[in-house]
């Protein structure tokens, strides 16, 4: 049993969900702004299937639902935000709308933040730049999903790289990827609903290959390619942890089954002007996809697609319908909502 609700009803129902939770009326639009993206774009794995985990963490005082947020001005271009624990989506959105302005009037956006929580999907935050014609990049790490390359014991998170560029047409160019095979929410949502996972994606605690997704979960996921991913995750994990104050080293905790403290995940947003350099980046962008566009495809291939493009078919296509939730997912909804 499914059932389909419309996005106006639906994000009063999360709103209201946020406030009985103790989040400020804006805390909560931008969360339930969020997650509702998430659903739009395809990504149920970070849409409603976590509204419970978040307000599991407000409940046991893990989020912090009236955070003092401090903003530190280290010059024109550079900020330091120390989130105090708020929910991941309102401290990503004080501080990609901070890179994005830093950029508007010094060319360059540079953003710190620490002490922050899951913020979802970082293409959500790099779309906000790339509409103002911008040129955006972000990164954020996660609890432990991987092995270091030649370790048994998983440690990086799936830390996701995300950028995005205007592409003087209406759909932006988003590389938004997890260095892990499949993003962890994935798993979580096989192994809520009792599904296989793909073969070649993770190996059980014994370090043998499995699609059992709960076996999955005890074990390690594994990295795109191999050492390199394993490399990337590193490189994300230096980036959004160690440069920013946020945990790192394995010790961002499992923002389902760890309650033993605030997550304290760092980001860092990197916002330019995309005509920094030269004065005609509109002109050049689309020449260099036409360029990739017309090459000879491969067999069964139509068109060659830019990173972001089939997100935002989905988007528009899911814009007109509803949004199917899932049984358990329902019954979840309306216990948080019964919440007096
Ligand atoms: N907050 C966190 O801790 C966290 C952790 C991991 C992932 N995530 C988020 O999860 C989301 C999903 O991540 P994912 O790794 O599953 O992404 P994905 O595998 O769905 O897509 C990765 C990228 O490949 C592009 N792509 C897909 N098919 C393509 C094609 N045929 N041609 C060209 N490009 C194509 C997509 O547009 C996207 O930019 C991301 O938004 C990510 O930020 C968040």
């Amino acid at each position: 049993m499914i059932l389909e609700i419309m996005q106006k009803k639906l994000k009063n129902i999360l709103i209201s969900i946020f406030k009985k939770h103790g989040l400020s009326y804006l805390h909560a639009k931008i969360s339930s702004n969020a997650l509702i993206n998430a659903e739009l774009v395809g990504a149920p794995s970070h849409g409603l299937s976590r509204l419970k985990m978040y307000c599991d963490r407000i409940k046991k005082k893990l989020i912090n639902p009236k955070p003092k947020i401090k903003i530190k001005n280290i010059s024109k271009s550079i900020a330091h935000i120390d989130a105090n624990n708020s929910i991941g989506f309102v401290a990503a959105d004080i501080a990609i709308k901070k890179a994005i302005s830093n950029s508007i009037k010094t060319g360059i956006g540079l953003v710190a933040v620490k002490n922050s929580g899951h913020y979802g999907l970082s293409g959500y935050y790099i779309e906000q730049a790339v509409k103002k014609k911008l040129i955006a990049m972000c990164f954020t790490n996660a609890p432990p999903a991987i092995a270091p390359h030649g370790a048994i014991k998983r440690l990086f998170g799936t830390n996701p790289i995300c950028f995005g560029s205007p592409t003087d047409s209406n759909v932006p160019f988003i590389l938004d990827t997890s260095v892990s095979m499949i993003n962890r929410g994935k798993i979580r949502v096989a192994a809520k609903n009792k599904k296989k996972i793909p073969a070649g994606v993770a190996l059980d605690k014994y370090g043998n290959p499995t699609i059992n997704a709960e076996k999955a979960l005890k074990g390690v996921q594994l990295p795109i390619g191999e050492f390199r991913g394993s490399g990337l995750a590193w490189m994300v994990d230096i980036l959004s942890g160690v440069l920013t104050g946020g945990n790192h080293g394995g010790k961002v905790k499992d923002p389902f089954d760890d309650f033993s403290g605030p997550q304290n995940i760092g980001h860092l947003f990197i916002v330019i002007k995309a005509n920094l350099f030269v004065g005609n980046y509109n002109k050049r962008i689309k020449e260099n996809i036409k360029l990739i566009k017309k090459l000879p495809k491969v067999q069964g291939v139509k068109e060659i697609l830019y990173p972001g493009q089939n997100k935002y078919k989905r988007y528009r296509t899911n814009l007109k319908k509803g949004i199917v939730i899932p049984k358990n997912i329902l019954k979840e909804i309306k216990k948080l909502n019964a919440i007096r």
